[in-house]
C-alpha cells in the first residue's frame, strides 16, 4: 500500500508556523492559546507513573531503587532492602517513592511502596481500588493495591499484595480494563504473554509480541485500545491486531504504519478518539503519534530527529487504512492526552532522540492541540510553551477540573539535579484554552449529578450556565486512566447521547437546565468503573462530577 501522500497537511503547518513567526515579530508575549502554571515547586518524588482517582486528588509513583528521594517515607517508616545496591550500608531507606497530591489544595502526602515499580503498569478497578502491577526487581511479579480516599481522611496508603503473584514479570507491560472489569496486562520485557486479574483465566502466549521485537525492542509498553465491540486493539512497533480476549484469537491484522517504530524505547503515543452515541458507539478511531527514527535508541544517536507524524486509523472499518498527518514539530516521549471536549493535547517530550537513558534531547515545550473533527491539514494548533523541559519519565493526566496536571523528568536513574535535563520535582498544570476567563459565559456548571449509573439507564443532570444556552448540552465521561512512559493506560472518552436539555428556571442569569442522557449501553463501550462526567457547551467543559458506572 501506497503511503498516502499529505501536501495539504504539510501545507496546513507551514501556514500555521508563518503565521506564529509573523504575529511574533509583533508582539508575542501570550499569542498562543493555554497558560502553565507550577502548582507545586517540590514533590519530593519524579513520578513516571501518575493516576488520578475517583477523589480528584493524585497517586505519584517513582521507582524504589534509584536511591533516596526528597520526600520521608510517613511515620518514621524504613524500608530495608540489603539487595538495593543504590542504598547505603544495611540497605535502609527512609525516603518515600509514592506520594498523594491534592491539586485543589496543593498539599501533598507521602506513601509508602515497598517493591520496586520501576516501569510498572496499572489501572483502575471497578470499585475505584488502582490496581498496579509489575516493575523489576523484587516488584517484578508483583501486585499492589491502593484504594484512595479523600485527602483529609489522611489514611489511604498502598496495600502489597502477597498473592496472588503475577504469573510472568511484567516490566514495561501495558493493562486495561475490560468489559467485565477484569483487567487484562500485556507483555513487558521478555514476556510476549498475557494475564488477567483475577487471575481466572490463565496466562496465555501473545506471540504478536515476538513478532513486533527489533533490535532495540520497539515492543514494549505496547498501545492497546478496547475498542466498543469489546475487541482489543493492540499497537507495537509498526504494526497493529485486532484480538479477541475471549477466544485467544487474532481477528486482523491492520496495515503497517508508516514512518519508524512508535513504541517504546522509540517512545510515540497514542489514544482512541472519543466513541460517539451517534451511531451506536460502532466506531472506534485510533490515533498514533510520534516516535523515533528506527535503531535512534540503539545507536544512541540523541540529535537524531524525532518522528513527525501521526497515524490515524478506524480500527472498526472493514477496510481500515492509516492515513498520515503531519505534526507541527517533531516528537519523542510525547504524551497524549484526552481533553473533556474531544480534542487531543499533545504534550512534553523532546524533538531527537530516543525514549530513555539520556537519549533524548531538543525538548519540545509546546503542547499541540489536535482537533480530530476538522479538516485535514488544519488539526493542530500550537499552543503556549512551557519552561520546563520534561523528557523522559514526565507525565501528563487530565484533572476533573480541565486542567492537564505534569508531572517528572528525569535522567533515568538517581535524584540528580545536575547536568542536561536532572530530576525534575516540580508539579505544573496546564490551562487549555476552555478554562480562559473569555469562556466564562459559557462554562457549565453541574448542580447535581448521580453517583452511580447503570448501563443503558437514562439519567439527569442539573447543569447551570452564565449565558443562555444555545443548543444542547453535551455529556462526556472520561476515564482516570494511569499514565507512564508517554501512554496513558486505559484512557477512554465517551460522548453520551443527550434526549433533553430542558430550561428549568425562567428569568436572567444563572440560566439552569436539566440534561437527560443515557449511561452507556455497556461496559464494552465504558468498562465498569469510576468516570469523570463532564457536561460541555460549545467545547466549555465543567468541572466534572465522579460518576461510577456499575455492572
Ligand atoms: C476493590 O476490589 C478489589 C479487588 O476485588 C479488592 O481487593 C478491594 O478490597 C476492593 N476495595 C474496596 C475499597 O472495596
Amino acid at each position: 500500500m501506497a503511503a498516502p501522500t499529505n501536501t495539504g497537511a504539510a501545507q496546513g503547518v507551514f501556514l500555521l508556523i508563518c503565521f506564529h513567526f509573523f504575529a511574533c515579530r509583533f508582539s508575542c508575549a501570550q499569542q498562543l492559546p493555554g497558560t502553565w502554571e507550577v502548582v507545586l515547586e517540590n514533590a519530593g518524588i519524579a513520578s513516571m507513573h501518575t493516576a488520578v482517582t475517583r477523589f480528584g486528588n493524585v497517586v505519584l509513583l517513582d521507582r524504589t531503587d534509584i536511591g533516596p528521594s526528597r520526600l520521608l517515607l510517613p511515620c518514621g517508616r524504613c524500608r530495608v532492602d540489603s539487595t538495593d545496591t543504590f542504598l547505603p550500608a544495611g540497605g535502609q531507606d527512609c525516603s518515600a517513592h509514592s506520594a498523594l497530591f491534592d491539586p485543589s489544595t496543593r498539599r501533598l502526602r507521602p506513601l509508602s511502596i515497598l517493591t520496586d515499580t520501576w516501569c510498572s503498569s496499572g489501572q483502575f478497578l471497578p470499585n475505584g481500588t488502582l490496581l498496579q502491577s509489575g516493575g523489576d526487581l523484587d516488584g517484578l511479579r508483583k501486585l499492589r493495591a491502593f484504594s484512595p480516599c479523600s485527602f483529609d481522611d489522611g489514611q489511604c496508603d498502598w496495600m502489597e499484595i502477597e498473592s496472588p503473584r503475577l504469573a510472568d514479570g511484567r516490566w514495561y507491560a501495558t493493562n486495561q480494563i475490560l468489559p467485565d472489569g477484569s483487567v487484562v496486562i500485556i507483555g513487558g520485557r521478555a514476556a510476549p504473554s498475557m494475564e488477567f486479574y483475577p487471575p481466572s483465566r490463565a496466562l496465555r502466549p501473545f506471540p504478536f509480541l515476538d513478532a513486533t521485537r527489533d533490535a532495540q525492542m520497539d515492543n514494549l509498553y505496547p498501545f492497546v485500545h478496547l475498542l466498543p465491540d469489546g475487541r482489543l486493539f493492540v499497537f507495537a512497533n509498526v504494526r497493529s491486531i485486532l484480538y479477541d480476549v475471549d477466544t485467544g484469537d487474532v481477528v486482523r491484522e491492520y496495515p503497517v504504519l508508516d514512518g519508524g517504530p512508535r513504541n517504546y524505547p522509540s517512545g510515540g503515543s497514542s489514544v482512541m478518539l472519543p466513541l460517539e452515541a451517534t451511531g451506536g458507539y460502532a466506531r472506534a478511531e485510533v490515533v498514533v503519534c510520534g516516535g523515533a527514527q528506527y535503531e535512534t535508541f540503539l545507536h544512541r544517536q540523541t540529535d537524531a530527529p524525532a518522528s513527525t507524524t501521526c497515524g490515524r486509523i478506524a480500527a472498526t472499518d472493514p477496510d481500515a487504512a492509516w492515513a498520515l498527518e503531519e505534526m507541527p514539530f517533531p516528537r519523542v516521549m510525547g504524551d497524549m492526552v484526552m481533553l473533556p471536549n474531544g480534542e487531543v493535547l499533545i504534550i512534553n517530550g523532546a524533538q531527537a532522540g530516543s525514549q530513555g537513558y539520556e537519549m533524548g534531547s531538543n525538548p519540545c515545550l509546546n503542547p499541540v492541540v489536535y482537533r480530530p473533527d476538522q479538516p485535514t491539514g488544519t488539526r493542530f494548533m500550537v499552543l503556549t510553551p512551557t519552561e520546563i523541559p520534561r523528557m523522559y519519565h514526565s507525565t501528563a493526566n487530565l484533572l476533573a477540573d480541565g486542567r492537564v496536571l505534569v508531572a517528572g523528568s528525569n535522567p533515568h536513574y538517581f535524584y540528580r539535579f545536575e547536568g542536561a535535563f536532572p530530576t525534575e520535582l516540580r508539579l505544573e498544570a496546564f490551562s487549555p484554552e476552555y478554562l480562559a476567563a473569555d469562556k466564562d459565559g459559557l462554562r457549565p456548571s453541574i448542580k447535581s449529578a448521580p453517583e452511580k449509573a447503570w448501563y443503558g439507564d437514562d439519567f439527569e443532570v442539573v447543569v447551570e450556565t452564565a449565558l443562555p444556552l444555545v443548543g444542547q448540552m453535551e455529556m462526556n465521561l472520561l476515564s482516570a486512566p494511569f499514565a507512564t512512559h508517554s501512554f496513558s493506560q486505559g484512557q477512554r472518552m465517551v460522548r453520551l447521547s443527550v434526549s433533553s436539555t430542558v430550561a428549568v428556571a425562567e428569568g436572567g442569569a444563572p440560566y439552569r437546565y436539566r440534561v437527560v442522557c443515557k449511561a452507556p449501553p455497556d461496559g464494552r463501550v465504558a468498562p465498569p468503573g469510576y468516570y469523570m462526567a463532564f457536561a460541555v457547551n460549545q467545547g466549555v467543559p465543567s468541572v466534572a462530577r465522579w460518576v461510577q458506572l456499575l455492572l
